[in-house]
């Protein structure tokens, strides 16, 4: 491990010998870890010759636009230009129902707002912006060999990028990837040195397509992606209120483009599906749906219980307490492998009772493989 304090003041060096005294940089913010910790850094190095720009695409989640550019404004002072292109990306999306087409007109959208920003920016300054920063992290960067002279030596399992490809070919701006030699552990002890909120490194992570990957079908119809916000942040909501959100890689709600039969009050419906999924993960790249596993423990005579998440077989485990050493032994509860019934119970209630449109609730329970975490 790296003393982060000594990352960072070494890459603000770097940053500043690289980037001439009056160039100017910017950046795509997506409300992510990554982009928010790399965007703060640079911020650091060059004050206002860092230009971000934020876009509401439409196909974000509930009140994320004005949740995200709060933290910007009010926690880390960054000067961020929020660009709402929904009608731009929803017109674009309007009947389309292949997924690797919506990926593929959604990032050509994001090129063209971006284009249009660093051209409305050299009119502004009577300058190019010559930098664009990414929050590329290690992980992304190596392939089967660590980059020489890095001093690290880890492998790890590449993560194929999935980031909005290909920069406009005309812009020539040269990358700055103040991340790239860090894991994401680090680029979270990283962000809490630069006075980032706990709570927003903590997040999910959230696919750049948005919610357009995670309503099947055309996201225009049916009043989906409305649907669907307040769905997610229902089941959000009551996981961070149960206390678990932490030991979640991620959790989501899936629109489904399928109606099925269902009575409430004494009315009969015909309503919209929803399927719900939460996984465990160290990468993403492979997946467990989430279960929730209850250790009873035995330690010395004194029986205790813990809540852990998911893990694979152990036993026993070493625990050293108040100068004693015990050798824990413990079972685990088969009955617990799941979110509990109680918890299911109150989400399923709150989704069919608040989401007009909304009648009946699945659970994802695959792993991947054989499936992905995404739905498209
Ligand atoms: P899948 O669905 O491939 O997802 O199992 C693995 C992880 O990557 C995220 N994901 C994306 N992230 N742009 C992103 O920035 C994308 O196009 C994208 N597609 C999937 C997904 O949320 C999961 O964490």
């Amino acid at each position: 491990g790296w003393k982060m304090e000594d990352v960072m003041d070494e890459e603000i060096k770097v940053i500043n010998n690289m980037v001439g005294s009056d160039d100017h940089v910017i950046c795509a913010l997506s409300g992510g870890v990554d982009s928010t910790v790399a965007a703060t850094l640079v911020h650091r190095a060059i004050g206002d010759r860092l230009h971000c720009i934020f876009v509401d695409n439409g196909l974000l989640r509930y009140k994320e636009r004005e949740r995200v550019m709060e933290t910007f404004e009010r926690d880390l002072h960054l000067p961020v230009t929020c660009v709402d292109a929904t009608e731009q990306f929803l017109s674009k999306l309007k009947g389309v129902v292949d997924p690797e087409l919506k990926r593929k007109i959604i990032g050509k959208e994001f090129i063209c707002v971006f284009d249009a920003f660093a051209k409305e920016l050299e009119n502004n300054l009577g300058k190019k912006p010559a930098f664009l920063v990414q929050g590329t992290l290690y992980p992304d960067v190596i392939e089967s060999c660590p980059p020489p002279g890095t001093g690290r030596t880890h492998s790890h399992t590449i993560k194929s990028h999935h980031n909005v490809g290909g920069l406009p070919k005309d812009m020539k701006l040269k990358l700055i990837e103040p991340l790239k030699l860090l894991f994401k552990d680090e680029v979270r002890q990283l962000g809490r040195i630069l006075t980032v909120p706990y709570s927003f490194l903590k997040r999910h992570p959230f696919p750049g397509p948005g919610l357009a990957v995670r309503v099947l079908g055309d996201v225009t119809e049916d009043n989906a992606l409305d649907t669907l916000r307040q769905v997610d942040e229902i089941f959000i909501q009551s996981i961070k209120d149960a206390g678990i959100y932490d030991s979640i890689w991620q959790a989501f709600a899936v629109f489904l483009p399928v109606k099925s039969v269902g009575v409430q009050g004494d009315q009969r419906t015909h309503s919209h599906v929803i399927a719900l999924r939460a996984v465990t993960s160290q990468d993403g790249m492979t997946a467990d749906w989430y279960v929730f596993i209850a250790l009873h423990c035995f330690a010395l005579r004194d029986w205790c219980n813990v809540y852990v998440p998911h893990l694979s077989q152990l036993y026993t485990f070493k625990l050293e307490i108040l100068g004693r050493r015990l050798l824990v032994f413990y079972s685990i509860d088969s009955n617990m492998y799941h979110f509990e019934r109680e918890f299911l119970d109150d989400v399923v209630q709150k989704i069919c009772n608040n989401v007009r449109g909304v009648n009946r609730v699945a659970l994802d329970i695959t792993s991947k493989p054989p499936s992905t975490i995404e739905w498209e």
